[in-house]
């Protein structure tokens, strides 16, 4: 399973665990003093999530995944918790919340690019209609939007992750 430069899955894991809690550091002073709420667009087993509810105390983090796949002490409280399909999920919760969101961290790669890239298409404009203007968006796969602007993120290691700047 080694990768062409002989790292194992186990080398890559770090990687990706290094460089997103390194991101997730920087997104944090970068919203600093703003208010507004964070979305986590794919709970999965729940790592980043849990990162989150100490980086970013006391905002509300609103989860996003199709599955609850976390113990319980995981599991966001009903009223912020999103299950079903993105497609579904982010425009209930835009229509309930509006443009809340100061921060979005959107972690929903898969090991099928294409259909990661399938995806980001259609999952930026969701994000969008919940951003506030000047708000951050954190990926682990390239979004694009017209009037999101990428921001070079002061993060160095072996795993590419994304920022935009919402236009204020
Ligand atoms: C890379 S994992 C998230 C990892 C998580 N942030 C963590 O730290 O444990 C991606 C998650 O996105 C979810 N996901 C991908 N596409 C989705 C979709 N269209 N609707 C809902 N959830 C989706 C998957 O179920 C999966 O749990």
């Amino acid at each position: 399973m080694a990768d062409v430069d002989g790292r194992s899955l186990l080398d890559r894991m770090i990687d990706r665990m290094t460089v997103q809690r390194a991101a997730l550091a920087w997104a944090r002073d970068a919203v600093a003093g703003l208010d507004g709420m964070v979305l986590e667009v794919g709970l999965g087993k729940g790592r980043t999530y849990d990162h989150l509810r100490t980086l970013f105390p006391p905002r509300d983090i609103l989860v996003f995944d199709m599955w609850v796949r976390v113990p319980p002490e995981l599991t966001p409280d009903e009223d912020r918790l999103f299950v079903g399909d993105f497609q579904a999920t982010l425009p209930a919760a835009a229509e309930r919340f509006g443009r809340c969101a100061r921060f979005a961290h959107a972690d929903f790669g898969s090991t099928d690019r294409d259909h990661d890239a399938g995806q980001a298409a259609w999952l930026a404009p969701l994000i969008d209609t919940m951003m506030l203007p000047g708000g951050l968006v954190l990926s682990d796969r390239a979004l694009d939007r017209p009037n999101w602007t990428p921001v070079e993120l002061p993060v160095t290691g072996r795993w590419t992750y994304h920022a935009w700047r919402v236009a204020g």
